[in-house]
């Protein structure tokens, strides 16, 4: 089903990326299509080195593409010079990696503040109580004023979403989000994406090769060697183990074909 670009947040089309290992090229993401409705909520699963990051990398305009166009909002990205595309990922993508990549030598509140900054916005009253109010949403209104080494990892982790949504991006893009964290962290970070998803309407597209995760995503698209082995929707699944049991069939029916 092809939506209307203004329904779509992320639209990748015959998306490749070829690097060089030794003398030989190969797709590190190869023919990829992908349609992310706004509001929607997926997760890129495979194992590792099948081209989660790349494809998520490519979609976020950290990386060119080798052949393939991405769209986002309807704006195709490779149109845009580096710096346009630079000034587009700061206001319109969100991004968080696994590692938090917070500044050491500023606060949480201005770690979270600096991509406004950066674009020269202002941050007026009218806006810092609105951010605010998402702060104390996740729980981090005590640690505003601490620095990074002074924070947990979920903590780390949940300044390094705030610092991503604070200038309302079309999606969320989540790079492996909970892979330094434990098992409560991490699925705190999931209630918080879960809950952005389902009451703010924020469009996500998370990579991760967790089942426990994943679970919480609306739809699955699983990709073995760069290219998509097969989608599901979680709805079907009461929990993260038959969903891992369908992840796995799916990659392993792609493996013998
Ligand atoms: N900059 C690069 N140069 C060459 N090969 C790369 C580069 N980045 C990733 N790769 C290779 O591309 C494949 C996909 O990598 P990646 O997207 O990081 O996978 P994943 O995130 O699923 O683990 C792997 O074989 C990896 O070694
Ligand atoms: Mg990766």
């Amino acid at each position: 089903m092809t939506e209307n670009n203004s329904t779509l947040a992320v639209k990748a089309t015959d998306l490749t990326k070829k690097y060089t290992r030794g003398d030989s090229e190969f797709d590190a993401v190869s023919h990829v299509n992908l349609e992310v409705p706004k509001g929607d909520f997926v997760a890129i699963m495979g194992a590792s080195g099948s081209g989660k990051s790349t494809a998520l990398h490519l979609i976020a305009g950290l990386a060119r593409p080798t052949s393939g166009e991405i769209e986002i909002e309807g704006k195709a990205i490779s149109k845009m010079s580096d710096r346009e595309l630079t000034v587009f990922r700061r206001r319109r993508m969100g991004i968080v990696f696994q590692s938090y990549n917070l500044i050491p030598h500023l606060t949480a509140e201005e770690n979270i503040l600096f991509p406004l900054r950066a674009d020269g916005r202002t941050v007026d009253a009218a806006l810092l109580e609105r951010l605010r109010a998402f702060w104390e949403e996740l729980d981090l209104t005590n640690q505003l004023s601490q620095y990074p080494d002074a924070l947990s990892g979920g903590q780390q982790q949940r300044v390094a979403l705030a610092r991503a949504l604070c200038a309302e991006p079309v999606a969320l893009l989540a790079d492996e989000p909970t892979g330094n964290l434990d098992w409560t962290s991490s699925q705190n970070i999931c209630r918080v994406l879960d809950k952005l998803n389902k009451e703010e309407e924020r469009t996500i597209l998370l990579v991760t090769h967790e089942p426990a995760v994943a679970v919480w995503a609306k739809r699955i698209v699983v990709l073995r060697d760069g290219k998509i082995a097969g989608e599901f929707a979680t709805r079907e699944f009461r929990d993260a183990a038959e969903l891992a049991a369908r992840y796995q069939e799916i990659a392993r029916a792609s493996a013998s074909r």
